[in-house]
């Protein structure tokens, strides 16, 4: 038995691209599903996990994160004045007590790996997790991190969240083959980025939540610029599974890929139809729509 992860990374410094107009000036972590921002969710699963130190790898155009995670005190102070109670516990507990946010800046977007590297001082020498914002995962039990928090600590290896894929679709993601795979986990043999559907390994795609060995940092130090002339976390992983086991784990719960159209508006209906106001006039605008 190992001891418990304690802090997450947040890798924040894309670019957004595929969310342009509205990400020149809203990183998209901030992009709501109804009323929390992305990153919202993915620092709610990390405290869910025993995390208590957040690191957000960020850049000079994400001010807006470390707002959202500061105190706003005008706000406050006039929210008390008109007693909405309410609205003043939500806006004062986006962090709670105990749990600490630390900024780096990533000063160039050199891909995630690097923005993972940009965490190395602030990390040490202890298994960490890396958690994507723009991968929202949903789910009525515990949080996909907990699940993996708690295998990592039971085997003491790295573990990172995988789901299957349309065989079409391998080109899109991280794929991985397994040896031993029991339906819930099993250790990596072989991690490639993007493959074509005829050259990858399996359908099973690596998704945005990783526990990881200190050792990565090591090996990304050496990692050189890979698919989209970016450093990739991907590669070091490989170079991981080398020398120590790198578990996959198919966490319960439903991942939704904020970081596309669809995959927002997808999350968006999840949210309504799980929200105790808005689920029934949700179902009627959407019946209404789909009549149309
Ligand atoms: P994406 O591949 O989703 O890229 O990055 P992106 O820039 O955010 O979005 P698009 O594709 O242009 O729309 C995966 C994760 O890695 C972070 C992103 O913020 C996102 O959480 N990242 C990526 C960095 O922090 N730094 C980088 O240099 C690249």
């Amino acid at each position: 038995m190992s001891g418990r992860i304690k802090k997450a990374v947040f890798p924040v410094a894309g670019l957004g691209t595929r969310f342009l107009p509205a990400t020149k000036t809203v990183p998209k972590e901030m992009l709501p599903i109804i009323d929390r921002p992305l990153i919202q969710y993915a620092v709610d699963e990390a405290i869910e996990a025993g995390c208590d130190t957040l690191v957000f790898i960020t850049n000079r155009y994400k001010h807006a994160v470390a707002d959202y995670f500061d105190k706003a005190y005008e706000l406050e102070q006039k929210l008390e004045r008109a007693g909405k109670q309410e609205q003043l516990e939500l806006i004062r507990h986006v962090l709670p007590k105990g749990v600490r946010a630390v900024f780096v800046t990533q000063t160039e977007a050199l891909g995630l790996g690097h923005a993972v590297l940009c965490a190395k001082a602030i990390i040490g020498d202890e298994p960490f997790a890396v958690l994507l914002p723009d991968d929202l995962i949903w789910n009525r039990g515990e949080g996909a991190l907990k699940q993996m928090a708690d295998l990592n600590q039971a085997t003491g290896a790295s573990v990172i969240a995988v789901e299957d894929v349309p065989h079409d679709k391998t080109g899109s993601y991280g794929i991985v083959a397994t040896e031993t795979f029991d339906g819930r986990h099993g250790r990596i043999s072989q991690i490639v980025e993007k493959p074509k559907p005829e050259e990858a390994p399996s359908d099973l795609a690596v998704v945005g939540r990783y526990v990881l060995s200190p050792k990565i940092f090591e090996l990304l130090e050496h990692t050189a610029t890979g698919a989209g002339g970016e450093i990739q976390l991907t590669d070091a992983i490989a170079q991981l599974l080398k020398s120590e086991p790198v578990n996959a784990y198919r966490f319960e719960g439903t991942r939704f890929d904020c970081g596309t159209h669809l995959g927002l508006v997808e999350a968006t209906i999840r949210f309504a139809l799980e929200n105790e106001k808005l689920a029934q006039p949700a179902r009627e605008i959407m019946k209404k729509m789909l009549a149309e």
